[in-house]
């Protein structure tokens, strides 16, 4: 990332949408999460983070979608329950910082769909504050922030693919050196992830499970750029959980399959589908035909690995 000087009134940030190409869930542990071994995935969609200085003590957020995005933004709250909003006075405190920010979210990602839209903008946040405020925070200390704010926080951080632990906090970078294509669909109605997490501990009730591990043959699959293997080793123990609690999520799983996907998992607690196409122009088709087949509520093609929160030229 570029040097951002003191003087910075205004600033850009970039941070991507994930999947989890993986998500093992081990049993639920005493402060309330579950263990995870997971593979996240950064992707080219992406929400944008404007930040500006305002007067001390002031933090204000308006959220916005991209023009033609579709995303719906109404459920979105402007207080301080947002998550962006909670990252900017996390660093805030942490930093000892008298000045205040004005926030504009843009929105491509949809909202509450397993992707991890909000850690994202709490991500984008971390990073626009850290360099209009001139903080000198690195990148470890906002990825510890940024855990307090969400489990998935740190990754929309670190971006690219990566082998994610504990409670999806701890990372460390997959090989992956080409491009794959996806495309998601995303299902009606939204999941709330406590909901999911707790339907898989009913689901698993006497049988809490072992501690999960990523299979070793997803690793070698993204190391060898094989879309067949990487398809093959798709897997979430959410999905089960995800589809009992929004069974429409299924008809978009089989949807997705016959009309041509390599393969196709539930992204992270849903009700988004991520399917895997061979190429640019098999994930537009797909794309194209799952919106014309009515059994999602948008489709968008997008491709991976992209980069974690990064500032945008200014
Ligand atoms: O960290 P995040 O805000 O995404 O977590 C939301 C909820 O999802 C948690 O309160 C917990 O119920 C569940 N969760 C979990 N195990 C994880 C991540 C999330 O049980 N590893």
């Amino acid at each position: 990332m570029a040097p951002v000087r003191a003087s910075t009134q205004s600033v850009t940030v970039r941070a991507p949408a994930k999947i989890n190409v993986y998500l093992g869930v081990g049993p639920l542990r005493p402060d309330g999460f579950h263990g995870l071994a997971t593979v996240f995935h950064a992707l080219q969609l992406s929400d944008d983070v404007v930040a500006e200085r305002d007067e001390p003590g002031r933090v204000s957020v308006e959220v916005v979608a991209e023009p033609g995005s579709g995303v719906d933004v109404d459920a979105v709250p402007c207080d301080e329950t947002n998550l962006a909003h909670r990252a900017a006075e996390t660093l805030r405190r942490y930093a000892g910082v008298e000045c205040g920010v004005r926030l504009r979210i843009v929105k491509r990602i949809p909202v509450a769909g397993g992707l991890a839209g909000g850690s994202a903008d709490a991500a984008a946040a971390l990073v626009a504050c850290d360099a209009v405020w001139d903080t000198g925070c690195g990148r470890a200390e906002l990825a510890t922030l940024g855990a307090r704010l969400g489990s998935d926080v740190p990754f929309a951080l670190h971006g690219g693919t990566a082998l994610g632990s504990g409670r999806g906090e701890h990372l460390a970078p997959v090989m992956s050196p080409s491009r794959l294509h996806w495309v998601l669909a995303v299902a009606e109605g939204g999941l709330s992830t406590p909901e999911v997490y707790a339907r898989l501990d009913r689901i698993r009730a006497g049988r809490p499970g072992a501690a999960p591990s990523v299979p070793d043959g997803l690793l070698s699959a993204l190391r060898r750029s094989d879309v067949d293997g990487v398809a093959a080793h798709l897997g979430n123990d959410l999905q089960a959980p995800a589809c009992e609690l929004r069974p429409s999520l299924r008809r978009v799983l089989d949807t997705g399959r016959e009309l041509g996907a390599v393969g196709g998992v539930v992204s992270g607690s849903g009700p988004t589908v991520a399917f895997l196409a061979s190429d640019e122009a098999a994930a537009r088709d797909l794309a194209a035909d799952l919106a014309e087949s009515g059994s999602c509520l948008v489709a968008v093609p997008t491709s991976g690995a992209a980069s974690g929160a990064r500032v945008l030229a200014h």
